[in-house]
């Protein structure tokens, strides 16, 4: 199916889209960071404004130009990525978290510069948990309807299999589709290029095929309009 005029099948829908990978700053000038580049986010959030939804876009860190005729709210940290969600969601169809939240923060900011001694010693990070936002949206629901879309990149370990691992992640979230990612390559990370499977909590299974991340994200909105719609 050519998308070229893709058909406005999400008009009069609102959907938020994260993006990026969040800092957790150690001091003014260092963080702690993770290799998301927020191209698939961008995708999404342009595939969507071309099916005609209304689009906000929370992009964490991202070095892309904005998406024309999408709102974007640009944020650095897991606790700003959070309250940046909290507030656009409960005017939202569906959310989509495509952003890859730093999981864990210094426990302590340094506000000057953190300088090294001569001694050759090195200071210990101390870290804590981040708060988990798609559990949190996932669980309260802060609109009737919404559709709640998780995401994962794998490897697979010694307890599961990349799919066992997945399943095991969206019952864990409570959101209503997970996009899964293998990165046992880490061949995903700033490539162009993208594959996918999409689980349902439904038990249904969508194989997305190797292809361009707007045939992914175009993929994911397939799903999306047809949950929004059933
Ligand atoms: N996510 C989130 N808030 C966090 C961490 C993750 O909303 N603090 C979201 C991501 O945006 C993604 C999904 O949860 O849509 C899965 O992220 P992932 O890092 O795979 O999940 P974690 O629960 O952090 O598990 P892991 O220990 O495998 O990193
Ligand atoms: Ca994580």
């Amino acid at each position: 199916l050519s998308r070229g005029a893709a058909a406005p099948d999400l008009a009069g829908r609102h959907v938020l889209v994260s993006a990026g990978g969040t800092r957790e700053y150690l001091d003014p000038v260092r963080f702690l960071g993770n290799r998301s580049s927020g191209l698939q986010g961008y995708a999404l959030a342009r595939a969507a404004a071309a099916r005609g939804a209304e689009v906000t876009l929370v992009a964490a860190n991202v070095a892309l130009p904005d998406p024309a005729g999408v709102k974007v709210v640009r944020v650095e940290t897991t606790a700003q990525l959070r309250d940046a969600v909290l507030a656009a969601a409960p005017a939202a169809d569906a959310v989509v978290m495509a952003a890859a939240p730093a999981d864990f923060r210094p426990t302590d900011v340094s506000d000057a510069k953190i300088k090294k001694s001569d001694d050759g010693s090195a200071p210990a990070i101390t870290l804590e948990q981040n708060p988990d936002i798609l559990k949190e949206i996932s669980q309260h629901r802060l609109r009737d309807g919404q559709v709640i879309v998780g995401f994962a990149a794998e490897t697979g370990d010694a307890t599961g299999s990349v799919l066992e691992l997945a399943a095991a992640k969206l019952a864990r979230k409570g959101c209503d589709l997970l996009v899964v990612n293998d990165v046992s390559g880490g061949a995903v990370f700033g490539s162009p290029d993208n594959e996918a499977v999409i689980l349902s909590t439904s038990g249904v299974r969508a194989d997305v095929p190797r292809g361009s991340k707007a045939s992914v994200a175009h993929a994911i909105w397939d799903q999306v309009a047809a949950n929004l719609r059933g």
